[in-house]
């Protein structure tokens, strides 16, 4: 396992969480029905986790962002595979499509622990055309609906935080992107500022924490770019047998 740019404690997290017995049942059927987005749902997890750690998330908290990552897209079980498929959608398409978030909160709604699902509810709220369920655009009226016994500026900070990791992946990985993978980390800071209307502290956090790895381990940027796409590959090939 290439897991020189993550912590071990990340991916070990990573595998317990995806083989825990009620993620695992609700993750299993996207993995049918759509592997593409279950690869993307596995490494935004550990995504979600490691820029957790680099936003000083407790453990906790790395738990429910590693549980959003596997479970963020589980409402894409509904959709149309062929339009997963295709990036130029027409707008009922479209529509089509982000109902993933009500359907996913929907399938969350016994879910343990409550904090996930209203991750999964914002993961499109922090992105330059958001949308949260049932087409409401604002932030504000998902947290209205939040029960008052969670912390919600907390699930805020966390549904940032993850965000900024589900769209990382999309940035990163050549599934995604027609290879154009960025080389350089002010690339990567550039695509993710461009794309995100959140706090742009916890995107400084993260793009100051890869910096540090980068001097520790002592690579270049272009290095760390391709041992991420690298360990994409292999979370997904381990969590796939
Ligand atoms: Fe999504
Ligand atoms: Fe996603």
């Amino acid at each position: 396992m290439t897991h020189e740019i993550y912590q071990q404690g990340s991916l070990d997290l990573l595998t317990e969480l995806a083989y825990l017995p009620n993620a695992n049942e609700l993750l299993m059927p996207l993995k049918g029905h759509h592997k593409p987005t279950y690869n993307h749902s596995l490494y935004t997890s550990l995504l979600a986790i490691e820029f957790g750690g680099y936003n000083n998330i407790d453990d906790d908290g790395l738990r429910v962002l590693g549980l959003a990552g596997l479970l963020h897209d589980i409402g894409k079980k509904n959709s149309d595979t062929k339009m997963l498929s295709i990036s130029n959608l027409s707008v009922e398409d479209m529509q089509h499509i982000r109902e993933h978030v009500s359907h996913g909160v929907e399938m969350l709604r016994d879910f343990k622990p409550e904090e996930v699902r209203w991750i999964v509810a914002l993961h499109h709220s922090f992105q330059k055309k958001p949308y949260t369920i049932s087409g409401e655009k604002d932030v504000n009226y998902i947290v209205g609906i939040i029960p008052s016994k969670l912390n919600k500026e907390r699930i805020l900070f966390l549904g940032q935080v993850f965000a900024i990791a589900d769209m990382c992946d999309r940035i990163i990985s050549p599934d995604y992107n027609n290879n154009q993978s960025p080389t350089s980390i002010d690339g990567l800071r550039e695509r993710i500022t461009s794309g995100f209307i959140g706090n742009q502290e916890y995107v400084n956090n993260i793009i100051d924490s890869i910096g540090r790895i980068i001097v520790e381990k002592k690579i270049t940027e272009e290095v760390y770019i391709q041992k991420a796409i690298d360990t994409r590959k292999e979370i997904i090939e381990m969590l796939s047998t």
